[in-house]
């Protein structure tokens, strides 16, 4: 540990953040490589006075914080961590890193179902660094889970993920495309959930460096028009969702209506397109008979 004054240490943060960033990014730095969480931060700016310990020094956070800035690598892949919801993730660019508007996905989980009791048996299609699952499975203890990811070394962070994030058994990891590891459970699953990768083929090519350079392709891009997993999930759907089991998808600002007519198309009921906080149709659901 290095003592160095707060004063010290507020001027240089001001430095920085005169460089570029926000303040969300520096602070996420700080707590999980200089070792300064988000409250002891507030109370040295109320307060800045004495001593703080860092676990590395201001150069070397200084240079990470450089390369986020001249490189526009993510700060989360940087520093090898990401917050969701209330869970801390390890997360590398094998695994996209979970958006925050994604969060609303286990809202709406709670929403459908809503005793903590529940014996839920739900699959996630898609899983990348576990977060959706792993909250699912945390918040309903006497429930279990599956989810799979078509990559091995995604599907190893989210194992991680999950056993760093609880003492439970109730999560299991399998690798394979969208459901075919879920042969065994044709008619067994109570609710299906996907954020699969809906970035149309043109989007995709000009989305931001700091999207397009680092994170996942095989996370992002949905084929030609987006929706071509979006179609092979709900197509096979029928086969493995229980009697009126649910299905929740996550999908692009623009996508709500066509994914939509494609549930009610294979007999979905209550089908629902769900706004995200900002008022975009980001979720379509629906119920299976
Ligand atoms: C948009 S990311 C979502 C990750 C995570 N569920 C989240 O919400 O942050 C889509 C995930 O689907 C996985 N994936 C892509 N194609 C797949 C396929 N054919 N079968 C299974 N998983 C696939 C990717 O590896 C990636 O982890």
């Amino acid at each position: 540990m290095l003592s160095i004054s707060v004063e010290e240490f507020l001027f240089w943060k001001k430095t920085q953040l005169s460089k570029g960033g926000d303040h969300q990014s520096l602070a996420l730095l700080l707590d999980s490589v200089g070792g300064i969480s988000t409250s002891a931060l507030n109370s040295f700016n109320i307060n800045p006075k004495g001593n703080l310990y860092l676990k590395k020094n201001l150069e070397f956070l200084e240079s990470v914080w450089d390369d986020h800035l001249i490189n526009s690598c993510p700060i989360q892949y940087l520093c090898g961590i990401t917050f969701w919801r209330d869970l801390k993730l390890k997360v590398t660019n094998k695994v996209l890193i979970p958006r925050p508007e994604t969060e609303l996905i286990i809202d709406i989980v709670f929403n459908i179902f809503r005793k903590k009791s529940e014996k839920l048996f739900f699959a996630e299609l898609g899983t990348g660094s576990g977060a959706i699952s792993i909250a699912l499975a945390l918040a309903y203890p006497l429930s279990e889970g599956v989810a799979t990811d078509i990559d091995k070394d995604a599907l190893d962070i989210a194992n991680k993920n999950f056993m760093n994030s609880s003492n439970q058994s109730n999560l299991k990891f399998c690798c394979g495309n969208w459901w075919n590891p879920f042969e065994s459970f044709k008619g067994k699953i109570d609710l299906a959930i996907s954020n699969p990768p809906y970035i149309p083929k043109y989007t995709y090519e000009n989305l931001p460096k700091e999207v397009k350079n680092f994170e996942p392709k095989i996370a992002l891009l949905g084929g030609e028009d987006g929706l071509k997993h979006i179609r092979e999930i709900i197509q096979k759907a029928p086969l493995f969702l229980k009697e009126k089991g649910w299905l929740i998808l996550e999908n692009h600002f623009d996508q709500g209506e066509k994914v939509k007519q494609l549930l009610i198309k294979k007999q979905f009921k209550s089908v629902e397109i769900v706004n995200d906080l900002s008022g975009v149709g980001r979720f379509t659901i629906g119920r299976y008979k």
